[in-house]
């Protein structure tokens, strides 16, 4: 053979395998696909800008024509869609709920810990498990949540779930089971709510005209009086009904949510082939995922103020608080998985930043809280604040003494 071709004829036996990849996986015309390296797909921007992947990917969504992008892993392995579109998020998570599931790419990693717990099942298994846990949610177990109910209703609907315990042969195997459905329970609630509270307080030490509507209108519930203070109707703080009349600190909770949601990109799998509303065509195994984090920041959605934070932009002119479709507002996920918590997570959370604003002024350490310079995100199982929020609590007593000495 010729010396001269010999090279090239190396090169291209290389590089045929991602060229075939390639062609096999090129996107539909109707597919946006920012930055495409033929061989490595999207990976080299991806490394770049890995340390601000949340606002990086906000940024191509935004670009995007109709908020959905094709994403490609190098050689053509792990691609998928991204979207931050209402009608398209929709489509995963109510519309076409069946072909988009969470599959052994969510089971795969979290299998010591989920098991087959209600987080990381698909098909039968979570449908049963949904509903028997879906008893525990109900407003009246909610009027008397505590941790030891909760698990007492657990176990409870276990036994009585005949079909589901079937599936578990052995004794062992039915124990293991109850963990794995006990630790989704203890992760789904605890990282989300204490993910959320950091983020709100940090808003309100940036926003100090909502941290002051928020105290007067948990000053002014009837919990307020210092020698009630910590006896509440059920002995156990504000009462349930007292929350629920808190609508500012409801619309506070919320958009911290929406600028900070505490699981900011969810996924799933496409099962088969679809063509999304938006025209985008879906391979069948790729990844669809949507970022609550991007939708809460875009124009389109919330306007020309989206990075603001504007509790009010949740009340009505009653000054009560008013929800939107979940497709458009997905922190809690949509559809038939929604997240089954909400409602606990909510009186929760107003419970404790009740308690906490009510007595104590919560400042944050470092520099002054601005809008301008908000903290480092980390991006975990959820959202979390780089290297926490430190603060520095002080008595409101004191602050009333102060203001009559001056
Ligand atoms: C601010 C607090 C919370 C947020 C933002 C939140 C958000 C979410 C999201 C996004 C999902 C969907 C996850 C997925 O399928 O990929 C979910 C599911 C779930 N959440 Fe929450 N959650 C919160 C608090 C809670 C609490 C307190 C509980 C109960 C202890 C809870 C129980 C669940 C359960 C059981 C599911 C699984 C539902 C299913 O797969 O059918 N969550 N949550």
């Amino acid at each position: 053979m010729d010396g001269t071709l010999a090279p090239l004829l190396l090169l291209l036996l290389l590089f045929l395998p991602a060229l075939l990849l390639y062609l096999r996986r090129r996107p539909a015309a109707n597919n946006h696909c920012p930055h495409p390296n033929p061989v490595l797909g999207n990976a080299l921007p991806f490394l770049r800008n890995r340390h601000r992947f949340l606002d990086w990917a906000t940024d191509l969504l935004a670009a995007a024509p109709t908020s959905t992008i094709e994403v490609r892993g190098a050689l053509g392995l792990g691609s998928g869609v991204a979207t931050a579109n209402p009608a398209v998020v929709d489509h995963f998570l109510r519309a076409s709920f069946p072909n988009y599931v969470k599959g052994a790419r969510f089971a795969l990693p979290f299998e010591d810990l989920l098991g087959r717990g209600l987080f990381a099942a698909d098909g039968r298994l979570w449908a049963l498990q949904r509903k028997i846990a879906s008893y525990s949610f109900s407003s009246r177990s909610l009027r008397r949540f505590s941790a030891r109910v909760l698990r007492a209703h657990l176990h409870r609907r276990l036994e009585e779930g005949g079909e589901l315990a079937a599936m578990f042969g052995s004794p062992g195997a039915k124990r293991r089971f109850l963990r794995d459905v006990v630790v989704s329970f203890v992760m789904a609630g605890k990282d989300s709510t204490s993910s959320a509270l950091t983020w709100l307080f940090w808003l309100l030490a940036a926003n100090p005209r909502c941290e002051r509507r928020v105290n007067e209108e948990v000053s002014s519930s009837r919990h307020a009086d210092p020698r009630r203070a910590d006896a509440g109707e059920d002995g156990d703080g504000d009462g349930y009904d007292e929350l629920r009349r808190m609508h500012y600190l409801h619309a506070a909770i919320s958009e911290a949510m929406r600028l900070y949601p505490p699981v900011p990109i969810d996924s799933r799998v496409a099962v088969a082939a679809d063509a999304l509303p938006d025209g985008t065509a879906v391979r069948a195994g790729w990844f669809a995922d949507y970022s609550a984090y991007a939708m809460g920041r875009m124009p389109q959605l919330w306007g020309d103020g989206c990075r603001e934070f504007r509790p009010e932009r949740w009340l009505n002119d009653g000054g009560e608080f008013v929800a939107v479709d979940a497709a458009r507002y997905p922190v809690f996920h949509a559809g038939p998985r929604a997240c089954l918590g909400r409602e606990m997570a909510y009186v929760q959370m107003k419970a404790v930043a009740a308690a906490v604003i009510r007595r104590f002024a919560v400042e944050p350490v470092q520099a002054p809280a601005s809008m301008e310079t908000p903290p480092a995100c980390e991006v975990t199982t959820t959202l979390k604040m780089k290297g926490g929020l430190l603060v520095r609590i002080r008595k409101r007593e004191d602050d009333a003494a102060q203001q009559k000495l001056t």
